[in-house]
Order: structure tokens, then C-alpha cells, then sequence
């Protein structure tokens, strides 16, 4: 019987099962714990820490966590995590690849049209009892089936994009770490740019301000990736000033974005709230995952899915 935390409350009944074989703390609020609720946790005796991606797990946390034996995210995500730093303890970090591939990359769809077909715009209209008539040039935008469409990150997510507007008839490009066109290539050639890499070193500001001047007064960025991929001032900057047409975002640098965040002035913008592996059977099958990472961690057990 190990000591876990969950730092949030998860859908579905996979936690019971974690309660069944252990002792466990489910953080019941909304906001996550914070640093230091995590700190006095861990170093309170934590065996077994099953996070979100909104809980930094920092290199000094882990070493101040004398008994933590397995973390475990809910996300496919690891960048809030110190990998190295838990595998130096032998800490094995489990994740949740696969079970949210397809959802992601609706999702990041979803985002693409309704920025190049202008919906959340004409929503807008409609409620503010702008809408007057049927008009032949107002609220027009571009066509994904006539898009080139440039991948960055062709991994899981980046492979069921790339389905999906092949499927919509789109031209698709590629880059990543072993193959594809050079990134700077891509965003000349591209009408649409999609994120779909981990946020690294090498990521980190990718798409700043040289970046969004390669791309066209046409062409679309969509980060469903993470945000600080991109560089917030100078995406608001490209968007005011005319160099992109529009961006949809999932995550954002910060984030969440506070509501008076200048980038969220700037025009042709849709936002969503990190919503890509959000729908109900998803978050479940997460739920099943990450406890069963979890358990087998406390077992001493190879996880079924591990990142580091
Ligand atoms: C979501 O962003 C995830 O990493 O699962
Ligand atoms: C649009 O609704 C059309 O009929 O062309």
C-alpha cells in the first residue's frame, strides 16, 4: 500500500482501482495544487504521483521527494516533467500516447476550418444583431481543399493530420527531426502551418517573429502543440499587421492567456482552451492509462507506457 496523489479529480472510475490497492489523495479543486502543495506532498511521503500538465515536476521537486517510486501524467505531453532527473532516480514517468491521437487531430481540424471558413467571426456577428443581409464578399475565406498544408512534427498526431486534410483534398508538406522539407521551407510553401511537435530545446520559439514573416498574407497557423512553440508577441504582431491571415490556437504562451492579454486584441484569432484531448470516451480511456502507468510503477513493474 503506497501513498499517491492525483492532482486532479479525473473522469470515469479507473481512480477506484488505484484506491482499491492504495492510500490515495485526490487534489478535489479546480486550480491545480501549486508548487508548494506539491513540494510538502512529495516530501511528505508520495510514492506514487499521478499529475496533469498544468504541474511542473521540476528537477528540485523530484529531489525532494524521498520515497517517490513512479510518476505518472495524464497527457501524451512530458515537457512539465523532468525526465532525466527521475530517471537519474530510477523514477519511471508514464504518459498517455495513442488513446488520444485521433481526438487531437479533430480537434486541431475543427480549429483549422473554423478559422479559414471565419466561423467564430460570423457566430460573432449573428449574436451581436450584426448579420443584415446574405452578402456575396463579406466574412470570406480560404478552402482547406485548395491548402497546402505544412505538418511540423510528423509523429502520431501529425500522421491522423495529415489524413484528415488529405481527406479534405489538401496538398500536405512535412518537416521534422529525421525527414521532411527544411522549416523555413514549409512556411514559404504552406497556406496552413500545423504544430505537431513536443515542446523541446529545439521547439522552444520556433515559430517567432522570422518565422511568421516567411508565411504569407494568405496562410494560417494552427498550434495544437504547446504554446510556447510559438512567440505570442510576435504572432499578435503578424496578425495585426497583416503577415498571416489568421491563427487558431489550443494552447498559448502564457496559459492560460488572461483575458486581457494583448494577443488576444489582435484580429482573425480563435482560441480555444487546451481542449484537444477533450472528449468524454478520451478522457476516460486517459483516466485507464495513467492508473494503470501508475500501478505498475508502484509494482516495480515496466510501465505500458513510459517516456523516460
Ligand atoms: C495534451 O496537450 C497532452 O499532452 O496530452
Ligand atoms: C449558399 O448558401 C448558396 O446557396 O450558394
Amino acid at each position: 500500500m503506497a501513498r499517491c496523489l492525483v492532482t486532479r479529480s479525473l473522469p470515469g472510475t479507473a481512480v477506484d482501482r488505484l484506491a482499491a490497492e492504495h492510500e490515495v489523495e485526490v487534489w478535489p479543486q479546480r486550480l491545480p495544487p501549486g508548487r508548494d502543495v506539491l513540494g510538502d506532498r512529495l516530501a511528505g511521503g508520495v510514492e506514487g504521483l499521478l499529475c496533469m500538465l498544468t504541474d511542473p515536476v521540476d528537477a528540485e521537486l523530484i529531489a525532494a521527494a524521498p520515497v517517490l517510486r513512479a510518476i505518472s501524467t495524464y497527457a501524451v505531453g512530458t515537457d512539465n516533467i523532468d525526465l532525466a532527473a527521475a530517471a537519474e532516480r530510477g523514477i519511471p514517468v508514464g504518459h498517455t500516447p495513442d488513446v488520444l491521437t485521433e481526438t487531437s487531430a479533430d480537434l486541431a481540424l475543427a480549429l483549422m476550418l473554423a478559422v479559414m471558413r471565419r466561423i467564430p467571426a460570423g457566430d460573432a456577428e449573428v449574436r451581436a444583431g450584426e448579420w443584415l443581409t446574405w452578402e456575396p464578399a463579406r466574412l470570406l475565406g480560404h478552402d482547406l481543399h485548395r491548402a497546402t498544408v505544412g505538418i511540423v512534427g510528423l509523429g502520431r498526431i501529425g500522421e491522423a493530420v495529415k489524413r484528415r486534410v488529405e481527406g479534405f483534398g489538401a496538398r500536405v508538406v512535412h518537416s521534422g527531426r529525421r525527414d521532411g522539407i527544411p522549416v523555413e521551407q514549409l512556411l514559404e510553401e504552406s497556406d496552413v502551418v500545423t504544430l505537431h511537435c513536443p515542446l523541446t530545446d529545439q521547439t522552444r520559439g520556433l515559430i517567432d517573429e522570422r518565422a511568421l514573416r516567411r508565411m504569407g498574407p494568405d496562410s494560417y497557423l494552427v498550434n495544437t502543440a504547446r504554446g510556447p512553440v510559438v512567440d505570442s508577441d510576435a504572432l499578435g504582431r503578424a496578425l495585426t499587421e497583416g503577415w498571416i491571415a489568421g491563427a487558431a490556437l489550443d494552447v498559448t504562451d502564457p496559459e492560460p492567456l488572461p483575458a486581457d492579454h494583448p494577443l488576444l486584441e489582435a484580429p482573425n484569432l480563435v482560441v480555444a482552451p487546451h481542449l484537444g484531448s477533450a472528449s468524454h470516451a478520451t478522457r476516460s480511456e486517459m483516466s485507464e492509462i495513467a492508473v494503470d502507468n501508475l500501478l505498475a510503477g508502484l509494482a516495480g513493474e515496466s510501465l505500458p507506457h513510459q517516456a523516460n
